[in-house]
This record gives C-alpha cells, sequence and structure tokens, in this order.
C-alpha cells in the first residue's frame, strides 16, 4: 500500500492506494468519529462491494443508501435522499458518511456530508479510475441543476480517500478508458517522465496490469494533490487540472450530457488544446502527434461528435464557467508537463483549432 498526504494545514488528509483496501479496517477506523456510519453507494456499485465494506466496518451501527445510478441523477432531488436517510436514522453531528462508487456518488455524498448539520466526517472510496485520479481528491462536492453542471455545491474535504484497485476489475472497458483520459492529462500538464511512461505502459494499462495501474493512480494522485495544496479554492493554478475541459465541456453540454462520457469529451479536448498550443508556437508539432497517438491508443475519440461546428462549439464554450470578464480562459501546454491557463491568445488561431476539428 502507498500513502500519500493532501497538505492542507488542519484539513489535511492521507490517500491510502493499494490491493485489497476495502477489507482493511484498520484505514476507516481512525476517521470514524462515533458508531454511526452511513453508506451511500448506488444500485451497479453496491451489489458489488457494499457488503464487503459493511463487514470491514461491523461492530460499527452501519446504514445504507442507494441511489439511482447515472448523471441525470445527480442532482438535488437524488441528494435529499441521504438527508431523508439521515433524519430517519437519527444520525447525529458525529456520524461519517462513506461514499462508495463513482464521481457521482463521490460528488453528491461529499455534499451531503458538508451540508448536513453542517458538516460531518466523510471518507471517500472512489470505484471508477476517474474518480480514483481526480474526483475523490480535491474536495470538490455538489450536484447539478438543469441549468448547470456541478452549479451548486461546496468545497469540502474528505477525512481521507481509500483507494482499492481490485475494484477496477469490474469496470466497463469504457469507463476505464475515460480515466486514463485524466491520467494522461497528469502527464501534459506536469511531468513529462509520467506522460513517457503512459507511452511505455499505455497496453499494459489498458488490459488492466494491477500494479502498473496502483502506480498510475499514485503519481496521478501525488500531481492532484500538490496542485489544490497550492491553491485549494482554485483561484489561480488549480485551473491547469482543467485542460481539454472547456472544450469537452462544450462536447458534453451539446450532447446535453447524454452522450460521451466526460473523459472522452476531455480526450478530445485535450487534443484540441495542444493542436491550439502548436497553432500558437508554444509546442512542437511532435507533441500535437504523441498525444494523439496515446490516446488512440487510450482507446479513446479523437474528433469531436461529427454534427459539431465551430459555432457550436463558441456558443458552449463561451458560458463555460471559465470565461472571465468576458474573455475566454483556456488551459494550454508551453511543453509537455508544463500549462497555463490564458485568455491571451490570437483567437483567430482558436478558430482554425475550431475548423480543423470540425470537418
Ligand atoms: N469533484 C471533482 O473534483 C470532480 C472531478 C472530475 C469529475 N467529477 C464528477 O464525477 C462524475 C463522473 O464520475 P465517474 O466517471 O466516476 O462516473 P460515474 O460515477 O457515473 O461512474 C461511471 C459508471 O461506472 C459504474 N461503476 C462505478 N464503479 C464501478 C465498478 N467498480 N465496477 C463497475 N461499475 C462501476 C457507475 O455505477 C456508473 O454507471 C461527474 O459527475 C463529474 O462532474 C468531479
Ligand atoms: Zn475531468
Amino acid at each position: 500500500m502507498r500513502t500519500l498526504n493532501l497538505d492542507l494545514g488542519d484539513r489535511s488528509y492521507p490517500i491510502f492506494i493499494g490491493h485489497n483496501l476495502l477489507a482493511n479496517k484498520a484505514l476507516f477506523e481512525p476517521y470514524l468519529r462515533s458508531s454511526q456510519v452511513m453508506l451511500v453507494s448506488n444500485t451497479t456499485v453496491e451489489p458489488l462491494y457494499a457488503a464487503q465494506l459493511e463487514q470491514t466496518l461491523s461492530g460499527y451501527s452501519c446504514d445504507k443508501v442507494v441511489l439511482p445510478d447515472g448523471e441525470k441523477f445527480k442532482n438535488l432531488e437524488t441528494l435529499n435522499l441521504i438527508f431523508d436517510r439521515l433524519l430517519s436514522q437519527r444520525h447525529n453531528r458525529k456520524t461519517t458518511i462513506v461514499a462508495l462508487g463513482g464521481g457521482v456518488v463521490g460528488d453528491m455524498a461529499g455534499f451531503a456530508a458538508a451540508s448536513y448539520q453542517r458538516g460531518i466526517n466523510f471518507i471517500q472510496v472512489p470505484t471508477t479510475l476517474l474518480s480514483q485520479v481526480d474526483s475523490s481528491v480535491g474536495g470538490k462536492t455538489g450536484v447539478n441543476h438543469a441549468l448547470g453542471k456541478n452549479m451548486i455545491g461546496a468545497f469540502y474535504q474528505p477525512q481521507s480517500v481509500v483507494i482499492d484497485t481490485n475494484v477496477l476489475a469490474t469496470l466497463p472497458d469504457r469507463e476505464l478508458a475515460a480515466g486514463l483520459a485524466e491520467v494522461i492529462k497528469y502527464g501534459l500538464i506536469a511531468d513529462a517522465t509520467f506522460f513517457q511512461w503512459l507511452e511505455e505502459n499505455i497496453d499494459k494499462l489498458i488490459a488492466r496490469d494491477s500494479d502498473l495501474l496502483a502506480y498510475a493512480i499514485e503519481v496521478s494522485c501525488k500531481t492532484k494533490a500538490t496542485v489544490v495544496a497550492q491553491d485549494e479554492k482554485e483561484s489561480g493554478i488549480r485551473a491547469i487540472l482543467n485542460l481539454g475541459h472547456t472544450f469537452g465541456h462544450a462536447i458534453e453540454a451539446y450532447q446535453n450530457y447524454n452522450g460521451w462520457v466526460h473523459g472522452e469529451a476531455v480526450a478530445v479536448g485535450m487534443l484540441m488544446a495542444c493542436d491550439l498550443s502548436q497553432r500558437l508556437g508554444w509546442i512542437d508539432i511532435s507533441l500535437v502527434q504523441r498525444a494523439q497517438r496515446l490516446i488512440e491508443r487510450a482507446k479513446l475519440p479523437m474528433i469531436p461528435p461529427s454534427t459539431m461546428t465551430p459555432k457550436d462549439f463558441m456558443a458552449y464554450m463561451a458560458v463555460d464557467k471559465k470565461v472571465l470578464d468576458g474573455s475566454l480562459r483556456l488551459v494550454l501546454l508551453k511543453a509537455c508537463g508544463k500549462a497555463l491557463v490564458t485568455s491571451e491568445f490570437d483567437s483567430s488561431k482558436l478558430s482554425e483549432t475550431l475548423e480543423k476539428y470540425c470537418c
């Protein structure tokens, strides 16, 4: 097992990564404040892994709420199911929420923890690769509103994150690839050596080599933890974690959040960000080609949906939350492993990128 620490002063917490951690009581006990525990999961993950976790937490009074599965249920109505259960079972301020699931469960359970009785303890047990390398770390919690994704939420850090790589065995191939998109992102924005390691090992990662997956998760979490420790509330550097996301969010919104999964949209978005960075003269064409090859080998899409036009992109990107004072801010690359957030770029080059990708 490897242990990382997210350093946020008195809100610092450990991130445990390894095999078979769901069975390790010692990873949970120190973070429970009383005998009360509320397990939050969904209809897909609960039948697979809840019994194991309940066994590990034997001796505690472990309640459970099982949410419907899907991004479309990430809303206030579903959130209320968690509050209903907490209140009807008389959970007090010393109870602990344990989130067992992907990013949707983790974001909702985290927001419930942030707001129930003004804040209770919370442990993340992420079960998708995406949630293991991204959403479970860093404290962004929340739900969607009909008028915008993740628009209602809070920054609220967990007490610990328990990443058991065994659970990836049941993850659908498409979800594994989507998680790899975020893993590739960390190489591009912060770690050229890791990017090269990914080029050497991507086939084994796709084949679910568990030791290599654990290593990729560790490097990814380390990068995320380092960035979040510098800028918890995203007033600056944390925004580099959004490489490819402004283009990607446009794709997701265009499809009404009902088409590709998030990591697939981010994969294409990263290629578009690389293309634009190269047109601006900031990176070499060889890096664009390396990113393309890696995304392709990870079995991720490389172009936007065929019906999408540059106008569609501009319309959706204009409402993306990274537009500040009317100017579009993008995360772009200066080199492999070096990203910056900027609104200072030649917009005709952006048009060229959009034209190239919407053909
Ligand atoms: N908080 C953050 O910083 C942050 C960062 C990135 C993404 N997110 C959010 O995360 C969400 C996406 O998360 P996701 O990609 O994990 O999607 P998800 O939670 O919808 O999970 C994807 C699918 O895999 C299933 N699943 C989960 N674990 C499984 C397992 N071990 N075996 C089999 N099936 C399993 C789920 O039930 C679901 O059907 C989005 O709502 C996004 O906004 C949040
Ligand atoms: Zn993402």
